[in-house]
């Protein structure tokens, strides 16, 4: 059987697209700091601050880097919604300035609705993905489920000095981020059969593509915070950054690297529910020049799949970092801003540079 044109699209299947939810972001963080248990010392990083994966010291100069992350297809291709979800996994870990070393698939299949061929593709693509970032998938764990669910569960490996987190960002840092925006909107378009452009290819490339060569890059240079953007979009997770910087950032709009589709999109109403979640729960921290339309705010908000490195790093070297990432294929990097002293989280969208 063609797994690729099954008579049910993959992603009618999904209630929603990607794991959008009603609730704001990091809703679960204050129930997590709450569940208590055992405080273990080799724990660098915790389920506490909201960082892309947990990071456990096992002697002075090795630390292991723990993260899962899985979700309903956001795309009909079977080898896509596969390769896409391990590229978004194994991003938490080039997040936290690891390596991955091995990783495990997460399975939900309704194998009533589809053929087993549909998962074969579904798994095809992420080994193919775990192939490119140098691991084995070793295993893993198979359920029944309504809609198709598929993930991994990755184990990676950092010198205990060397992690990289949402916390150490500094005034005066240039704020660098590696893939252009607006993922979320055009995936949405697709699901509505509203994708008039076809942009959807052009997404899927971007999802598809790995966050390793700029974690590469990004090795090389002095890096005070790191994240990768994701369901929260990409004020969501620069506030995550602020908050335990304790810092302040301007963005400037025009900076930004958007995929042009999505600008269009968005201004004809669409945009998934998570992006508009994202965009309700930051009007507490960011502010907007007047300038901007809710569109554009919505952009910014946008909640990603397999999204770009958002980096800070010392303010004179933003643009060598971006010409250094150029240079390795990574064309979208930017630098979209700047790290300020002001009030601790907050974020101000300027339009362009002042
Ligand atoms: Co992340
Ligand atoms: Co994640």
């Amino acid at each position: 059987m063609d797994a690729s044109n099954a008579n049910l699209r993959l992603t009618q299947l999904a209630k929603r697209a990607g794991c959008a939810a009603k609730q704001p972001p990091g809703y679960l963080l204050p129930l997590l700091g709450k569940l208590g248990g055992l405080v273990d010392p080799n724990v660098l990083v915790g389920s506490a601050t909201a960082d892309d994966a947990a990071v456990y010291k096992l002697s002075a100069d090795l630390a292991l880097v723990l993260t899962t992350d899985f979700f309903t297809p956001i795309v009909d291709r079977p080898y896509d919604f596969g390769a896409i979800a391990a590229a978004n996994a194994l991003s938490d870990i080039y997040a936290m300035g690891g390596q991955p070393t091995t990783a495990l698939n997460l399975v939900g299949f309704p194998d009533e609705k589809l053929s087993v061929e549909v998962l074969a593709e579904i798994l095809r693509g992420a080994a193919d993905k775990a192939s490119e970032a140098g691991i084995a998938v070793v295993g893993g764990h198979t359920i029944k489920s309504e809609e198709p669910i598929f993930g991994l569960c990755v184990i990676g490996t950092v010198h205990p000095n060397k992690v990289r987190t949402n916390a150490g960002a500094l005034p005066g840092d240039a704020v660098v981020l590696t893939k252009p925006i607006g993922l979320g909107v055009i995936t949405t378009a697709a699901k509505n059969n509203a994708d008039q452009r076809g942009a959807i290819a052009e997404a899927i490339e971007v999802m598809s593509t790995l966050n390793k060569a700029a974690a590469e890059v990004l090795a090389r240079f002095d890096v005070h915070a790191l994240t990768d953007v994701t369901g929260f979009g990409l004020l969501g997770h620069l506030r995550n950054v602020t908050s335990a910087s304790g810092v302040h950032a301007r963005i400037w709009n025009d900076a930004l690297p958007v995929l042009s589709a999505a600008r269009e999109y968005v201004n004809q109403g669409i945009a998934p529910g998570g992006t508009h979640a994202n965009w309700r729960f930051l009007s507490d921290w960011v502010t907007y020049d007047d300038g901007l339309s809710k569109e554009q705010q919505l952009l910014l908000c946008d909640a990603q799949t397999s999204g770009g490195l958002l980096a800070c790093v010392d303010g004179a070297s933003g643009q060598k970092l971006v010409d250094a990432l150029r240079v390795a294929g990574v064309e979208a990097a930017a630098v979209i801003g700047r790290i300020e002293h002001g009030e601790p989280g907050q974020i101000s969208v300027s339009i362009r540079p002042a």
